[in-house]
């Protein structure tokens, strides 16, 4: 099969910008606070989806090194969050297969949290399925820094090349699809390096109201899109193989 046909591509790694929380409770005249409790049910539910559908990687949003401006109070909410479910949620990594890494710098992260991320990540390493990505403490310009001083530190030279090569997860594709919900369009330091050549799916639902159809939704029009990669004619240059 043509590896650029349009009908049959799948993305490989779908970003998730996952928009709307807070106005999901202030709608029901809720904290916010209850809105990220459903944000992160939906996080499970679009994770769940994910797998049932084959998607190789999804990296979701979860907290970015903008997010610390917020009310102390949200972000002790937040992080209580990652600390009371992180661990508690593997049997839902185990039935579903699905590996969980993280990018972000830890080293900013309440030493307890970073623990429970870096022990999910351990235990979950040998599953096979769809491996989904916490992008926590994270910042696109925060991590392509990082990535430099990594290759300056192995003294390579600085080129493309090299700093894709020493980004938190070399080893994962660039997305192929980035999604953003609650009606803004903005990257908002998401993947800045990696989603160079991605397609972006905007919509208005609040993160919270996601469902799996909405992710069929996401990818549909996803295999409608003429992907060029700055080329003219189609062909990718990073030799992915869609399915
Ligand atoms: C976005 O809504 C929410 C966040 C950036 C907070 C963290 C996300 C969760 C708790 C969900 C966790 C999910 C997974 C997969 C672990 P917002 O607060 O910016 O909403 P607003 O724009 O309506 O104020």
């Amino acid at each position: 099969m043509n590896p650029t046909s349009k009908l049959s591509m799948t993305p490989i790694h779908i970003g998730v910008i996952m928009d709307g929380n807070g106005r999901w409770a202030q709608k029901r005249g809720l904290a916010r606070t209850q809105g990220h409790i459903e944000g992160l049910k939906a996080g499970k539910r679009i994770a769940k989806a994910a797998s049932d559908m084959g998607v190789p990687y999804v990296t979701f949003y979860v907290f970015s090194t903008e997010n610390w401006k917020r009310a102390a109070d949200e972000v002790g909410f937040i992080m209580g969050l990652a600390r009371q479910y992180l661990r508690a949620e593997f049997a839902f990594s185990r039935e579903n297969n699905i590996r969980v890494r993280y990018t972000g710098d830890l080293s900013g992260l309440p030493p307890d949290v970073a623990q429970d991320i870096i022990d999910t990540c351990v235990e979950s390493a040998d599953f096979t399925g769809t491996q989904v990505v916490l992008a926590i403490n994270y910042g696109g310009r925060d991590e392509i820094v990082r990535s430099v001083r990594r290759a300056l530190a192995e003294e390579h030279e600085i080129s493309g090349e090299t700093i894709s090569a020493h980004l938190d997860n070399p080893d994962i594709p660039d997305p192929d699809l980035v999604i953003r919900t609650a009606g803004e369009k903005r990257m908002s330091n998401f993947l800045l390096w990696e989603s160079a050549y991605a397609e972006f799916y905007f919509s208005e639902k609040l993160w919270p109201d996601w469902t799996a159809d909405d992710l069929s939704a996401a990818i549909e029009d996803f295999r409608k899109r003429e992907r060029r990669f700055g080329g003219i004619n189609g062909i990718g240059n990073r030799g992915q193989v869609f399915r």
